[in-house]
């Protein structure tokens, strides 16, 4: 069932506070952040209990990680005034849904996200076998799921999670979605859109129920859609209403995939910690230029006379990223008819690394200086973001049998 999420405004997600972000965080997701800050009701969050799910014997590293990550979104353009910023653990509802969710979701949905076994092999070091790490996904769920969001930009490697926020937030719905007077809440609800756009919904409704007519549901859907002066309860239930099914309590959420693409390393391989081959937010120029000149390139390029391949040098997939159409035709022509040397080669590389982290270590020192600004937005933005989740989780105790008066 597809359900009122998709026309949520809002958007969530978070990152796990483990070290120093780096320019593949920039290029992969912090820049497509900033952009949907503008276009979404954004929620950003520290994910801190998820990286105790991996760090839990070494919890105190985390800390650090916590205040230095959010310092680097600030200082790469993730505005407070456009988007919230929080911790999960200052929003204690996301575990009070996720232990909610925990009573209704099969081990065995849990068990086979590739994602568990594939980290328990990866980092075998760690002892895995834990009951906080198996929920990781489900925790997940919850913070998604807590404030009804629409989409949740994501990696590829995160779309299993929000698929499996999917198949909870349906089962919760099928199972806890039938409020006892559903029927005649929905009636009400349908006289509402008013008398033209009642008949038609009525009548959408009767093809797809009676005859299955597929295309009858889409545009009942549109029409849903487009009822901005419905009540969001009353736009689930209509939701639930033309399906058969019942309140939409927990709408399913999209992953909305980053469009960047992957961010290369300095080595060629994607740019990511394990394989230390990364330039952080907050390199010095200095180093900057030393970690791009120290590049390994095309292997058969020995002598400054030699031409070589730009498709088998990984210099030549920084310049996809930063340089432009001139430059690049500036590159393959250069090496390949040997007319450039590698370092030549890379000192336009370097003038715009360092250009663009610039002004994004500038402002981290700024940030740095003034810790009380940083606490201060993150109270804020937790505050706001815990209004939401009350909001949500009272619903979800109601619907559960759970408001105990
Ligand atoms: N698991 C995500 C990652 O490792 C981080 C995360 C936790 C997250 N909760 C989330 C992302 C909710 C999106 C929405 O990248
Ligand atoms: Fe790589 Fe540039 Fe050297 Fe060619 S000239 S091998 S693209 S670094």
């Amino acid at each position: 069932m597809d359900t009122v999420a998709y026309q949520s405004r809002r958007i969530v997600s978070g990152m796990r506070p483990t070290g120093q972000l780096h320019l593949g965080h920039y290029h992969g997701v912090l820049k497509n952040w900033i952009k949907l800050q503008h276009e979404f009701d954004c929620f950003f969050f520290v994910a801190d209990w998820h990286a105790l799910t991996t760090h839990y014997e070494d919890s105190r590293v985390i800390e650090d990680s916590v205040w230095e990550m959010v310092i680097d979104w600030l200082a790469a353009g993730i505005e407070p005034s456009s988007a919230s910023l929080f911790l999960q653990s200052r929003v204690p509802e996301h575990a009070e849904l996720h232990l909610l969710l925990s009573m209704i979701t099969p081990l065995s949905w849990l068990e086979r996200v590739p994602t568990y076994k594939d980290q328990q092999e990866k980092l075998k070091e760690k002892d895995l076998s834990t009951y906080g790490f198996l929920g990781y996904p489900l925790l997940q769920s919850a913070d998604i799921l807590i404030y009804r969001a629409g989409q949740v930009p994501v990696g590829e490697d995160q779309v299993v999670h929000v698929e499996l926020t999917r198949e909870v937030a349906r089962r919760f719905n099928h199972i806890y979605g039938r409020e006892a007077d559903f029927e005649e809440k929905a009636e009400a609800a349908v006289k509402k859109m008013g008398k033209k756009n009642a008949k038609l919904y009525n009548h959408l409704r009767k093809a797809y129920q009676e005859q299955g007519d597929a295309e009858a549901l889409q545009t009942a859907r549109e029409l849903l859609k487009n009822q901005q002066s419905l009540a969001l309860g009353d736009m689930e239930r209509l939701f639930g209403f033309l399906e058969g099914g019942g309140k939409v309590i927990l709408p399913e959420p999209k992953a909305l995939l980053t469009p960047a693409p992957k961010m290369p390393g300095l080595d060629g391989q994607k740019m990511s910690k394990s394989y230390g081959n990364t330039i952080s937010l907050r390199e010095s120029d200095q180093s900057v230029a030393e970690k791009i000149k120290r590049m390994p390139t095309d292997p058969n390029r020995v002598r400054r006379t030699d031409p070589g391949d730009p498709d088998i040098c990984p210099v030549w997939q920084l310049h996809e990223v930063y340089s432009d159409d001139d430059q690049k035709q500036w590159v393959q022509q250069g090496c390949r008819s040997a007319g450039i040397g590698c370092l030549d080669c890379k000192g336009p590389l370097i003038d715009s690394v360092i250009g663009e982290l610039k002004p994004i270590r500038e402002r981290a020192d700024d940030f740095s200086r003034h810790p009380e600004d940083v606490r201060r937005i993150i109270d804020d933005g937790s505050a706001a973001a815990r209004e939401v989740a009350q909001e949500t989780l009272s619903e979800v105790r109601a619907a559960m049998g759970l408001a105990y008066k």
